[in-house]
């Protein structure tokens, strides 16, 4: 598949993605919800929307697409997997953890609206991805909803991206630097778990054998791991202007980082060998799987 083609189908991915967020973020309270706060309604829609290469979606959407599977059900289980993403940068810049002022080219939520409407906006958007996953909308099978809402819980949670955000701070205030197991442990959590999930997540929501389902697994894991060095190495050589976001921070925040560590040279080629791994890992699925062959390499040479 060429880089062109690839282009057009993550932008039509992401154009049903943004629809389906949109729609997921109306004002009208669902059964249950008593009201939907305007103020935090609309930070909601400030940090969903508009914005956001959409990979994690992306990901769980050709997943499942592998196996047959389409439709409005999987566009809102897609998109859970999204609000936790975005709830996870909102948090990340914050004054009190990464403090950026700028995400997805716009002021970062705490400075577009303030930091307590940002931690809400987080708090609600996490919340709201288990209601959407767990929602009878999402899938018919019961048994699915489950699996997927608890796989999206062990994925964000403690031994996931909020554990791995921990270690990432514990890492700026250590005295000593962290060694290659401990970056690449954090790593793992922070950023790898949820695109893991996003693969493998797919793959139980078209209810793929247990084969297929590790398969995708392990793409996820190995392009989760290529996804974090490729952000490093743009955050130490990329341009604010693609990136949408401050670049040459973690240097001076002591981050634990691959880059950091190995050199960028070294990092560029670890990032590739991971990214070969994810392709390797889909080798069961021949041609079928062409669009997640692009979608690792696309990881690994984005420039933004
Ligand atoms: C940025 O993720 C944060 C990391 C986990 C490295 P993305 O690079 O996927 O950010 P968006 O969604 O495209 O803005
Ligand atoms: C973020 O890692 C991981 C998250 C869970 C959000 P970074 O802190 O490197 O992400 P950016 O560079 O701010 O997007
Ligand atoms: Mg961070
Ligand atoms: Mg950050
Ligand atoms: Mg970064």
């Amino acid at each position: 598949m060429s880089n062109n083609d690839f282009a057009a189908r993550l932008a039509d991915v992401g154009a049903d993605v943004e629809a389906t967020l949109d729609r997921l973020l109306g004002p009208l309270a669902l059964s249950g919800e008593a009201a939907r706060p305007a103020r935090l309604l609309a930070a909601m829609r400030y940090v969903a929307l508009d914005g956001g290469k959409r990979v994690r979606p992306f990901l769980f959407i050709e997943a499942a697409r592998l196996f047959g599977c389409d439709g409005d059900g999987l566009l809102r289980a897609a998109c859970a997997v999204e609000m936790v993403h975005c709830y996870s940068l909102a948090h990340d810049d914050l004054p009190a953890m990464d403090d950026d002022d700028l995400r997805r080219g716009k002021p970062s939520a705490h400075k577009a609206f303030d930091e307590a409407t940002a931690i809400l906006a987080g708090d609600a958007l996490l919340t709201y991805a288990f209601d959407v996953m767990a929602d009878a909308a999402t899938h018919a099978d019961p048994h699915i909803r489950c699996d997927l809402t608890l796989g999206l819980a062990r994925a964000s949670g403690l031994g996931g991206m909020a554990g791995g955000q921990q270690l990432d701070l514990d890492a700026e205030r250590a005295n000593t630097p962290l060694s290659h197991a401990e970056i690449t442990q954090l790593q793992a959590m922070k950023t790898g778990a949820l695109l893991r999930f996003a693969a493998e997540g797919g793959a139980m929501f078209a209810n793929a054998s247990n084969v297929d389902r590790v398969a995708l697994g392990d793409y996820g894991r190995a392009l989760g791991a290529a996804f974090q060095i490729a952000d490093d190495i743009l955050d130490a050589e990329g341009n604010e202007a693609a990136m949408g976001k401050r670049v040459a921070k973690d240097a001076g925040r002591n981050k634990g980082t691959l880059v950091g560590m190995l050199g960028l040279e070294a990092a560029r080629a670890l990032r590739d060998e991971l990214a070969e791994e994810a392709v390797n890992a889909l080798a069961r699925f021949g041609e079928k799987a062409e669009v997640l062959v692009a979608a690792a390499r696309f990881t690994a040479s984005r420039a933004s």
